[in-house]
């Protein structure tokens, strides 16, 4: 069964042979066939299809892909926002409320929740995202986390070393030969990735290395949370280890850019979560002029920052940290496949998959000029309408 969608006023395609990095064709159509683009161009020379989506002359643009969400947890922290908007610091203290309520939460609360916010998501355009665990901290819990993920997303990833869990305090380095052990073995099944929070107050260098080699050991693969709260270890160890990404990127040395630059890793930025915290922002315009890809993603989680809006992070990423609206676009979609290490998604080309979002607009510009407002009308996913 094959779907036209037609009289697209812009389509982004992510393809610069159209032309710019984003790749725009003016009245265009599409074709998607399983799943997968069959055919893009004007809309005057499109073939016909069994099925018609007629987009009145609004922009569509490649699906987002959020390469790093949160969204295996129960409870709620909102109050711990409210004191950080009245001067609280953000620590990441916070994670072990979360740990305690997702430990005590059934396998259906976790699972509900999570296909609550990846509803969400893709409402508002996502048609790719990351699930990490992290919240649960034992051998059992991290397990049901990632087969909770794995009901979503082909995107999971193993965040066993997301903080210290309150039984292990002053036993780090015990906790760590669980994750890397019987954890990382029970998880392993249900995860492409491994992460670590190298961070002070959570896991420093060796320690974080000691979980990801063993990942990769295991048939993961590295990405790292890095130099969010500090100019850490993180970044480095995220190029050492040829990581997809280091995530967060907030407080970067000379070094640790001209590191990011010479490698494929990727600096996902989360604005959401310096948005939530009362933080400064990532330097992106330094991170772009040095030549890093850089991407954006929500970090949806329910401590640091509970959005699940990329439309969102794309106008914070533009008034906030002086992005492009083209930058951020491009960011939110190409940078998040290749924080993935994906090639069939973020882009529409011939054989990429057919998913993408029609906009409540007549360009993507409105991303960022329009904040706030639901500016996704059509979502397509492996070719098929969802909304
Ligand atoms: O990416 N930094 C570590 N992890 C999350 C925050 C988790 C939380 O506060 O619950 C983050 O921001
Ligand atoms: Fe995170």
């Amino acid at each position: 069964m094959s779907l036209l969608v037609t009289r697209i006023g812009e389509l982004v395609t992510n393809d610069p042979t159209h032309g710019g990095p984003l790749g725009i064709i003016p009245d265009a159509a599409l074709v998607a066939e399983h799943g997968r683009v069959t055919w893009l161009g004007p809309a005057t020379k499109a073939p016909a299809a069994d099925r018609v989506v007629d987009a009145h002359g609004a922009a569509a643009i490649p699906g987002f892909v959020d390469s790093h969400a949160h969204l295996v947890f129960a409870g709620d922290r909102s109050a711990e926002f409210a004191a950080r908007m009245s001067g609280q610091p953000y620590t990441g203290g916070g994670i072990r409320t979360t740990v305690a309520a997702t430990r005590a939460a059934s396998d259906d609360d976790l699972r509900a929740t999570t296909r609550r916010l990846a509803a969400e998501a893709h409402r508002q355009g996502t048609t790719t995202v990351e699930i990490k665990s992290g919240y649960g901290l034992t051998v059992e819990d991290e397990a049901r986390s990632l087969r909770v993920a794995a009901e979503f997303t082909k995107e999971t990833t193993f965040l066993g070393a997301h903080v210290v869990p309150a039984e292990y305090d002053g036993r780090t380095d015990e906790y760590v030969e669980l994750v890397r052990g019987a954890m990382l073995s029970a998880a392993a099944p249900y995860a492409r990735w491994v992460d670590v929070f190298c961070e002070r107050g959570a896991f420093d260098a060796d320690q974080a290395r000691t979980v990801l080699a063993a990942g990769m050991a295991a048939g993961l693969l590295p990405r790292v949370h890095a130099n969010q709260l500090t100019a850490g270890p993180g970044v480095a160890l995220a190029v050492e280890l040829g990581a997809a990404s280091a995530d967060h990127c907030t407080h970067l040395s000379t070094k640790d850019v001209d590191a990011l630059a010479g490698s494929a890793t990727v600096a996902t930025l989360l604005p959401g979560a310096e948005f939530s915290t009362r933080s400064p922002y990532p330097d992106a315009r330094r991170l772009l002029d040095a030549g890093v890809r850089v991407a954006l993603a929500t970090d949806c989680n329910p401590g640091s920052s509970f959005t699940s809006s990329m439309p969102f992070c794309v106008a914070l990423a533009v008034r906030e940290m002086r992005m492009t609206p083209a930058e951020a676009l491009w960011s939110a979609t190409a940078g998040g496949a290749m924080a993935l290490r994906r090639t069939d998604v973020g882009h529409l080309r011939v054989g990429a998959r057919a998913d993408l979002a029609i906009l409540a607009a007549p360009t993507y510009l409105y991303l960022a000029y329009r904040p706030g407002v639901p500016l996704v009308r059509t979502v397509l996913l492996n070719g098929e309408p969802i909304t």
